[in-house]
């Protein structure tokens, strides 16, 4: 079952390969969300400074009847915070908020401020300074597994070169249709392991009738093809649901996508519009590389 697999990280460590997702729950639903996940089997929750709701993730990690050290739970430094005492200070806030003594993990939310993302300026020195706030927070306990996300090739290479403690992950836009091979292949190259955030394209997989006929010559839903691929090419899925019955569903996934229909949903057309989340950075459609 793949809610019992795990990827192991540079750092020594293992990831669920399936985690549940939560940008989007509100603070006031997301425990129960969490204990729900947790009561299916789920051990990896995803959150971030940025959704508002590290508080609600918190209680449920707290309240979900199992001990702290069989959960992973994730967290990201606001992509505004550039400086290291900005970075430092925020980790200090996180685990205040969730009321936890460390994070499984905790990454930088995205190389430029989202004002600024995929734009000329990089951060590449500023992010040198959160990243040693990282390894700090990692030195004293309280941040187990440390890395990026939304990190291009260059931003990587930037760290890579000028680091005590090596980024173990970098969470990306990855889904059917959208998927960066040439930096899955330098993460891989790299040890970093990618976490495919977005897997069923925030929901528009869901709407789209390739995915639907492939997903039915499969015998199985869309969003469970969705995670499937994301799984075989050997990243951590990150589906978001609130919803029992669709987080059961996101993990039964012990099928096995062929090579060639890998390929198929690889090089499929592109869900070009993300709909209302357009709007949102890491939708814009900005080029990832
Ligand atoms: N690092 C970053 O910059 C970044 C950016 C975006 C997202 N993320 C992470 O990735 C996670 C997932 O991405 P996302 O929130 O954009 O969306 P997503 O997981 O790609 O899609 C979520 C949508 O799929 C639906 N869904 C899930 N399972 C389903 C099922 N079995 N059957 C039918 N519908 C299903 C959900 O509906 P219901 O809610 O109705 O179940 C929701 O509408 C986020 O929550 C967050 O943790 C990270």
């Amino acid at each position: 079952m793949i809610l019992n697999e795990t990827y192991p990280l540079s750092d020594g460590r293992q990831i669920p390969k399936l985690g549940l997702g939560t940008w989007s729950i509100d603070d006031d639903k997301a425990a129960e969300a969490v204990r729900n996940a947790v009561a299916l089997g789920y051990r990896l929750i995803d959150t971030a400074q940025a959704y508002g709701n590290e508080r609600g993730v918190g209680e449920g990690v707290r309240t979900c009847g199992l001990p702290r050290e069989s959960l992973f739970v994730a967290s990201k430094v606001a992509a505004e915070h550039k400086t290291y005492e900005a970075a430092a200070h925020s980790i200090d806030e996180t685990l205040e908020k969730m009321g936890l003594d460390y994070l499984d993990q905790m990454i930088i939310h995205s190389p430029q401020p989202w004002t600024e993302f995929r734009l000329e300026k990089r951060c590449f020195e500023e992010n040198k300074a959160v990243w040693r706030a990282l390894e700090d927070a990692q030195s004293a306990g309280k941040v187990r597994t440390i890395g990026v996300s939304n990190f291009l090739r260059d931003d990587l290479e930037s760290l890579l070169s000028d680091c005590r403690v090596k980024p173990a992950v970098d969470q990306i836009l990855l889904h059917i249709t959208n998927t960066d091979l040439p930096l899955v292949e330098f993460c891989k190259a790299n040890g970093i392991l990618v976490e495919a955030y977005s897997p069923i394209a925030h929901g528009e997989a869901l709407k789209n009738d390739a995915i639907a006929d492939m997903a039915g010559k499969y015998g199985v839903s869309a969003a469970q093809l969705c995670i499937r691929y994301a799984i075989q090419l050997g990243a951590v899925a990150l589906p978001k649901t609130a919803d029992p019955a669709h987080m059961k569903n996101d993990a039964a996934v012990d099928f096995v996508i062929s090579d060639a229909d890998m390929e198929v949903l690889t090089h499929m057309e592109r869900i070009k519009s993300y709909g209302d989340f357009d709007v949102f950075p890491v939708f814009s459609g900005k080029p990832l590389a």
